[in-house]
């Protein structure tokens, strides 16, 4: 592979920084070079600083890439998304408007059960590629890689195919994905008034296959009284401990506390949502170090106004993660570039802070901040080119998407 030299950017967003995930007030340095350059070789960044010091060492044959006087970032990592399910739920979309709630919707059998029944029905094939079409989406708000969930196959067999499909999709090498087994996303049809039943079907049967195969890093549960509640998570994420997968949590996303709590007490990588945690909540959180993934894409297309208390969270230091929650029901959007505008005007982050957010955060809540998430030397070398002069403006307007370039590993994914 010849070296890159990306030249002319209006400003390098680094995020060079402490190797960890930042909280507070480190959350507002993204490390910016004014009219910086980029060396990459081998696929990984070699050299980062001012124009005129990565001119002098880069090689005579590099492949030269003219940012344009726009600015560069570390592709975004989308730490929470559900990208592989069949069909849409448009028809739900328009109920909703014409005054349904997400909560009715559910209770009468569509919601996630809805999507369910097609992914079930849907092959392989056909499930790759409406996920690879998602796939350019997230490339098109420069988005580099995606935590990818399972979660609309509920029984043993279409988990695994969903799974298989995300392992299809991380080996395009386009998208970095990062797989996580969702199995109690919700109760299925076949299951209902036997719930304790389907936790003994994820716990025993589902997480020892997946754990086997090696088809995920993470657990996840919805972790909600009226779909699994405390008691009923926390066996599943028991055993999914056992088993050496990292825990992830839906928490709180209508009702107060028992999410973040319980993310709590099992140390989870991360707790999801939190629209309903209150002060002890967060405390709580924070206290175990478990990294809050605030998904206000969610809370805009449910329409509702109750927003995470992201500023909250940023005072007690906690390092803060923005993410799309990409799926059909209440979050069907890939764009990064979106959340960071809900970001500053629904949750009163500052530019930079969900910028911090939506990169070396999001990676260190995957264990990947020594690989990705930031531009410094030894990283690999995914970034996107913006169609914009300064960092603020990707939050600033809204409604667009952003990337004029995106690579992953030193290679253009896109256009
Ligand atoms: O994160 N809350 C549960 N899961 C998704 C919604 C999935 C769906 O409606 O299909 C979420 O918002
Ligand atoms: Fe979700």
């Amino acid at each position: 592979m010849t070296d890159l030299a990306v030249w002319n950017c209006a400003q390098l967003v680094t995020l060079a920084g402490p190797r960890r995930a930042r909280g507070g007030r480190e959350m507002r340095d993204l490390a910016i070079i004014p009219d910086g350059a980029m060396l990459v070789r081998d696929g990984r960044i070699h050299a980062v600083g001012p124009r005129a010091e990565i001119e002098r060492a880069a090689a005579r044959d590099a492949e030269a890439i003219n940012a344009g006087g726009r600015i560069v970032l570390p592709g975004f990592v989308d730490a929470h998304t559900h990208p592989v399910f069949a069909g849409t739920r448009a028809d739900e979309f328009e109920q909703r408007a014409a005054g349904a709630t997400y909560a009715e919707i559910a209770a009468r059998g569509g919601g996630i059960r809805s999507t369910v029944r097609r992914t079930r029905q849907a092959d392989e094939a056909d499930l790759l590629n409406a996920a690879r079409r998602y796939g350019e989406w997230f490339h098109r708000g420069g988005t580099t890689t995606i935590e990818a969930k399972s979660g609309y196959g509920l029984s043993l067999e279409a988990e695994l195919k969903i799974l298989r499909v995300i392992r299809r999709l991380a080996a395009d090498g386009r998208l970095r994905c990062v797989p996580t087994f969702l199995g109690a996303h919700e109760v299925p049809d076949e299951y209902r008034g036997r719930s304790d039943d389907y936790v003994g079907l994820v716990a025993n049967e589902m997480l020892p296959r997946v754990a086997a195969e090696r088809l995920a890093e993470y657990c996840d549960v919805f972790c909600e009284p009226s779909v699994f509640p405390v008691m009923q998570a926390r066996v599943i994420l028991t055993a999914a401990r056992r088993l050496g997968l990292g825990l992830r949590l839906h928490a709180d996303q209508f009702s107060a506390d028992e999410g973040a709590r319980l993310a709590a007490e099992m140390g989870a990588s991360t707790a999801d949502h939190l629209e309903s945690t209150s002060a002890e909540g967060l405390a709580a959180l924070q206290a175990a170090g478990v990294q809050p993934v605030l998904l206000p894409a969610s809370v805009y297309h449910l329409g509702s106004s109750r927003y995470p208390a992201a500023r909250r969270m940023i005072d007690l230091e906690m390092p803060v993660v923005l993410a799309t929650d990409f799926n059909p029901g209440s979050s069907p959007t890939t764009s990064m570039p979106l959340v960071l505008s809900l970001a500053s005007t629904q949750m009163k982050m500052t530019p930079a802070e969900a910028i911090t957010a939506a990169t070396i955060n999001g990676a260190y809540s995957l264990r990947r901040g020594d690989a990705i998430g930031s531009l410094e030397p030894g990283k690999l070398a995914d970034f996107a080119i913006h169609d914009a002069g300064d960092y603020r403006e990707l939050a600033y307007f809204f409604g667009r998407e952003t990337a004029r370039a995106v690579y992953v590993g030193g290679v253009c994914v896109f256009p």
